[in-house]
């Protein structure tokens, strides 16, 4: 397997990888307190040690009430959490692995009661976590710039912490989501639109003020989606058109990369073509991109939020890595239940590899 195109360094200007794969960030809710302790550091460490390219932190909150959705979710500002994430970072940093941490701001949310800061505004563009659901007023435009501000102190943090890049969470329906989707993005001022262009502004503000707080030479990547939990059927680019407004705004915006999250890393965008959601991302945007989904899960995932996928396909993972058609490629479950699943596939000793069994969801190994 060393010659395969998954375990070719990857050279991007602003970040540079000894292969091509990348752990998926993966909510795990063991930082009581919104504090990451020893056992997520060995936990990222093992994944380093495993072989693993970057490795991609759970969603962790930003310095805005709301952000996360639970209290052992970890934090990204703060004294305590900043020093776990820095053991986080000297853990990863002997093992070869870049480690980025994935900012993650959940926006409104159909039950109140997972908030872990019950009194706490909720930050969402019209206060709805779905079409024909409103459970808070819109967001004011000091809140606008204020949560701004938050995800850049999270990046220059991230920064001085000494990560090889981070990644914004703008996918599966969250707070930079709802801004992006019509249905929840009701506002009549500057923050929306009828274009995609429009309602990518405030993602691109984010962008654009993480840029401003950690210079011009840091990896800034995005993830991005199609589909939105729990409903995988809505599109939010229902063309290539639509999907180009959006991802070149981000890169106008600063973006380095996009991470194109979907159930499946293979799945055909639009039709008349078999190009991926990664491939039509990086055509339309000239950015590197990460695919993701269902990789090395050689067995239908058994797990209440993912049924019944196909085989892993490693094979068609490397051809349309080795044609170029995305640049990295994500691992979430596989990893989950085996840390040193990369350097198993690259021994070829698949026979040893640990396979996906939703008891991994629970605990961190
Ligand atoms: C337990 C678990 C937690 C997840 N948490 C996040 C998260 O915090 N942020 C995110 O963008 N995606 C999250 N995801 C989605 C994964 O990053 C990934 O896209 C998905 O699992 C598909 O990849 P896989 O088929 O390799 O598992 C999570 C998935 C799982 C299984």
């Amino acid at each position: 397997m060393s010659d395969s195109p998954l375990f070719q360094p990857f050279d991007h200007p602003k970040l540079k990888t000894r292969n091509r794969i990348v752990m998926a960030p993966m909510t795990r809710k063991f930082s009581p307190g919104g504090v990451p302790g020893a056992n997520v550091a060995d936990y990222y460490r093992r994944r380093g040690e495993g072989g693993v390219g970057l490795i991609l932190s759970e969603g962790v909150g930003i310095r805005r009430n709301g952000s996360r959705p639970d209290k052992a979710v970890p934090n990204f500002f703060g004294d305590d959490a900043l020093a776990g994430w820095q053991a986080v970072v000297d853990a990863v940093k002997p093992t070869g692995a870049c480690f980025a941490p994935q900012f993650w701001h959940v926006g409104a949310r159909p039950d109140d009661t997972t908030r872990n800061l019950p009194d706490a505004p909720i930050d969402s563009p019209s206060g709805m976590p779905w079409p024909g659901k409103t459970v808070a007023e819109p967001m004011t435009e000091a809140a606008i710039a204020d949560t701004i501000a938050a995800y850049a102190e999270a990046a220059a943090n991230a920064k001085a912490l000494g990560c090889n890049a981070v990644e914004i969470h703008g996918a599966h329906g969250y707070l930079i989501d709802q801004f992006l989707w019509d249905a929840t993005n009701q506002r009549d001022d500057g923050w929306n639109g009828p274009t995609l262009k429009e309602r990518a502004r405030f993602a691109a503000e984010v962008v654009k003020a993480m840029r401003a707080a950690t210079g011009p030479d840091f990896a800034i990547l995005m993830r991005i989606s199609q589909d939105k939990s729990p409903d995988g059927s809505i599109r939010l680019a229902n063309t290539p058109a639509e999907l180009e407004q959006l991802v070149t705004t981000l890169a106008d915006a600063g973006v380095d990369m996009l991470h194109c999250s979907g159930a499946r890393f293979s799945r055909r965008e639009f039709e008349g073509s078999d190009l991926s959601f990664a491939g039509w991302v990086k055509k339309l945007s000239g950015l590197a991109t990460i695919a993701v989904g269902t990789v090395g899960l050689d067995v239908p995932a058994k797990s209440k939020l993912f049924d019944s996928f196909g085989p892993g396909e490693l094979d068609e993972v490397e051809r349309r890595l080795d044609a170029g058609e995305f640049d990295l490629v994500a691992v979430g479950r596989a990893l989950l239940a085996d840390p040193d699943w990369a350097n198993k596939v690259r021994d070829g000793r698949i026979d040893e590899l640990i396979g996906f069994d939703a008891k991994y969801m629970t605990k961190l190994h």
